[in-house]
């Protein structure tokens, strides 16, 4: 078959874009050594941004957004993968300049390629997608630093978002106390179901003030926010507490001052799950599959297929999500 479908943004006036499923053809894919059937894809906020003409993360339309897929070799120029294997692919520059993952097929390079771990199938991988493998790199982050059970609570905030819902269950299960900042107070048993043992309302962390210190609340936290809820969730932080920060849905710009980490030793720990090397993101793709395994995900999760896109990818952008949404390309 090498005709498919994919969900296509074009520029339709300036600064004006509109998603649409179109049927393309194989010849228009950009060069790569593995040619995917992709079975599923999910949404992340980037997503939503590229969908929307985003320009800091898609430069040129038209555009078939999706930073994530997984689905089955169906050609290979590589000896790395057999046709019929099952490959997973997060980030990079999938979705981004690369034609992405809200499509039947993709090509991309073998590079971009992970095998997907033993005891996860396909749509689980992608409940999960690049939202999962960042919540696991900031939980993994933490732990580097010296992360301990007897520390105290774990803040997450944005939790009721596709990376803030699996950072609580991650934690959760390795036995933290976990605190979740939202913005919906009317999904605390949502949150609940996944471990957190907390629930505070996001504006306790909003408010820009200039004091130089909070007091000490937080052993760590994953931040998926920015802005002055960064700041806020820094001055809040124990003493030698560190803050996973991946994340800018409040702003990408934050005020702070050094205070907190020169009287408290608090440490900022910056998160990238995008151009990680990819055997750092197998390491964090077995785990989730193992030891990380989240049995409330289902619960979390919404499937959709192409029909239910473009309403979706609007909610991830309005920051009304909840959970993760997964996009079944075969449906
Ligand atoms: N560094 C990386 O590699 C990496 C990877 C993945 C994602 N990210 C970033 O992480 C962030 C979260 O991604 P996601 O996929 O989890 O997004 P998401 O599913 O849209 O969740 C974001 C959550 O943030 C909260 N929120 C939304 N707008 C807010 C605002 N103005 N102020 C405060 N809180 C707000 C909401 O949760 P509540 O209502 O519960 O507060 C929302 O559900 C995004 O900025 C994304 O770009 C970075």
């Amino acid at each position: 078959m090498s005709q498919y479908k994919a969900y296509e943004v074009v520029e339709v006036v300036k600064k004006k874009f509109k998603g649409a499923v179109v049927k393309k053809n194989v010849d228009e894919l950009p060069p790569g050594e593995i040619l995917v059937d992709v079975q599923y894809s999910s949404l992340n906020y980037k997503d939503a941004l590229s969908a929307n003409g985003n320009k800091g993360v898609t430069r040129h339309y038209p555009h078939v957004p999706g930073i994530d897929a997984v689905g089955t070799v169906i050609e290979t120029e590589s000896p790395d993968f057999s046709e019929g294997q099952t490959v997973l692919i997060t980030g990079y520059d999938l979705g981004m300049n690369t034609s992405g993952g809200f499509s039947q097929r993709i090509r991309v390079p073998v590079s971009w390629a992970a095998r997907l771990p033993v005891g996860m199938d396909p749509a689980t991988s992608m409940r999960l997608g690049t939202a999962g493998l960042t919540a696991g790199l900031c939980v993994d982050a933490l732990l580097k630093n010296g992360l301990e059970i007897d520390q105290g609570e774990v803040l997450v905030t944005g939790s009721t978002g596709g990376v803030g819902i699996i950072a609580v269950g991650i934690l959760a299960k390795l036995g933290f106390k976990v605190t979740a900042s939202t913005g919906k107070p009317e999904m605390e048993n949502l949150l609940k179901t996944m471990g957190a043992t907390e629930i505070v309302g996001r504006d306790e962390f909003s408010d820009p003030s200039t004091r130089p210190l909070l007091t000490e609340r937080w052993a760590a936290a994953v931040d998926v926010v920015g802005g002055d809820t960064l700041f806020n969730v820094i001055k809040g932080l124990r003493y030698g507490g560190s803050v996973a920060a991946c994340g800018l849905v409040q702003s990408p710009v934050f005020q702070a001052s050094v205070l907190p980490f020169i009287l408290r030793g608090v440490n900022l720990l910056g998160v990238d799950s995008v151009e990680l090397p990819l055997m750092q993101k197998e390491r964090i793709w077995n785990k989730l599959a193992s030891e990380w395994k989240l049995e409330a995900l289902d619960q979390v999760c919404t499937e959709i297929g192409f029909d239910q896109l473009e309403a979706s990818l609007a909610t991830v952008l309005s920051g009304a999500a909840v959970g993760r949404y997964v996009l079944n390309l075969q449906s």
